[in-house]
């Protein structure tokens, strides 16, 4: 962690090496306070790479976020780290990489299915996925929250989305956390290079496979509205088809997981806060937003500027990264009083699925459902749940998860 002494224009808020406990806090609450519209030096570990603005607070991430024509996701990609290991090519594949009038034509193909309603039509379903994998715990006197709960719950519901055979969920969890998690050392010791080498080929295969048979043999899960859909009346590639259903498995896998377990970890912290969800569950759904404005999953999107412009009295230029990062404007002081205390009363309007704009989170239904369910049904089952072991941190800018949380289930 970087001490206060170091000046301001040199903090390295993305060196990985001050997120091992979590996201760099201390870093963003300096930059808040003395310049929330930050040019941050790059990674070092990659020299060659310029640096980028950071956005620090939830008004300016809120400009950023609502205006596609001068931040766009489609120029030189989303994430803060160097492109040659996500090629931006690929990116511009998915629709989260897209700007309007493509990302726009291809996000409205699935909207119908992400409403609120039609979401809340699988709470049942995945009620049922949550207990099955409770029940394997039968007996247990400890677990890893990570890998034995949260891991097959959201893989088989994602899983159940994408039309994928319950077998094959464990295959798809392995490709998905080494593609989002590329950049950790901890879990890619190999580096990130080999993800796109190795794993992204077997995942084109094995999404091939499944385009073909969904071609063959139409369903009702997603791979079939991408194999289906038709914008400005032609049909998507393969490629499109690859990458769409790419986007859907990464955000359905191991965003829903980083706020479970990173929530159930400040119940096991603040058991006060745990007593009042288990004398009113109704409060859970709030407990779930408090998690999310806390432990937002994802810790940035990226954009580029397409022209100049002025932000926050700094003068972005054509071409320049911008990273809006999430944990900095969950804890904005400006917004939330005392932004750092875990309060599941607070209700907070957080920005974990974006700020509303164009790419506001697809998911946000179902992840919001599948939250509260695991929740309900752990806290349930587990009430005096507590840590049996120091939980990890996944050393990694992007995804903001614990890769492991070891609990003793009866206390
Ligand atoms: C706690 C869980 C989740 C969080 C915190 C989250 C967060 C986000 C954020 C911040 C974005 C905006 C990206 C941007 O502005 O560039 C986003 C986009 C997206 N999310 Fe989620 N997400 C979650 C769960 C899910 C789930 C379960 C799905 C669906 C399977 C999903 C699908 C998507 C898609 C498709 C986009 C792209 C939307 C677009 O570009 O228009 N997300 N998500």
């Amino acid at each position: 962690m970087q001490t206060p002494d170091v000046p301001l224009d040199e903090l390295r808020v993305a060196d990985r090496e001050h997120w091992s406990e979590g996201p760099p806090l201390e870093q963003f609450k300096r930059m808040r306070s003395q310049c929330p519209v930050h040019w941050s030096p790059g990674m070092t570990e990659y020299p060659e790479e310029p640096g980028f603005w950071s956005i620090t607070t939830q008004a300016d991430v809120h400009t950023v976020s609502r205006d596609w024509e001068t931040y766009s996701s489609e120029i030189g990609g989303m994430l803060a780290m160097p492109a040659r290991f996500f090629p931006v090519d690929v990116q511009n594949g998915m629709f989260i990489g897209m700007d309007p009038p493509k990302h726009d034509r291809l996000k409205a193909l699935f909207q119908r299915g992400f409403t609120p309603r039609r979401i809340a039509e699988h709470e049942d379903e995945i009620r049922a996925i949550t207990r099955e994998v409770l029940d394997r715990l039968e007996g247990r006197e400890t677990c890893d929250l990570v890998h034995d709960v949260a891991q097959p719950i959201v893989s088989r519901v994602i899983g159940a989305f994408m039309g994928i055979d319950p077998e094959d969920d464990a295959v798809w969890a392995r490709l998905m956390n080494a593609t989002i998690s590329a950049d950790d050392p901890d879990q890619n010791p190999e580096g990130p290079a080999t993800v796109m080498e190795r794993d992204m080929p077997e995942i084109i295969e094995r999404c091939q496979k499944l385009i073909a048979a969904r071609i063959a043999n139409p369903t009702a899960d997603l791979t079939t509205v991408l194999v289906d859909a038709e914008v400005d009346g032609e049909k998507l590639t393969e490629w499109e088809i690859v990458m769409g259903f790419i986007l859907l498995m990464t955000a359905g896998n191991d965003s829903t997981k980083a706020t479970y377990c990173s929530g159930m970890r400040a119940l096991m912290d603040h058991p006060d806060q745990r007593r009042l969800l288990l004398d009113d569950p109704s409060l859970i759904p709030d407990a779930v937003e408090e998690a999310l404005r806390m432990f937002p999953s994802f810790a940035h999107f990226r954009r580029t500027a397409s022209r100049d412009a002025e932000l926050g009295g700094q003068q972005i230029k054509r071409g320049d990264k911008v990273v809006m990062w999430y944990p900095s404007t969950g804890r904005d002081e400006s917004v939330y009083e005392d932004p750092d205390r875990f309060d599941v009363t607070r209700k907070p309007e957080h920005q974990a699925f974006g700020a509303g704009g164009r790419h506001f989170c697809l998911g946000t239904a179902l992840a919001r459902l599948e939250l509260r369910v695991m929740i309900e049904e752990t806290l349930a089952r587990f009430p005096a749940m507590t840590l049996d072991g120091e939980p990890r941190f996944a050393k990694a800018i992007f995804i903001n998860q614990l890769t492991t949380l070891p609990v003793r289930l009866h206390g």
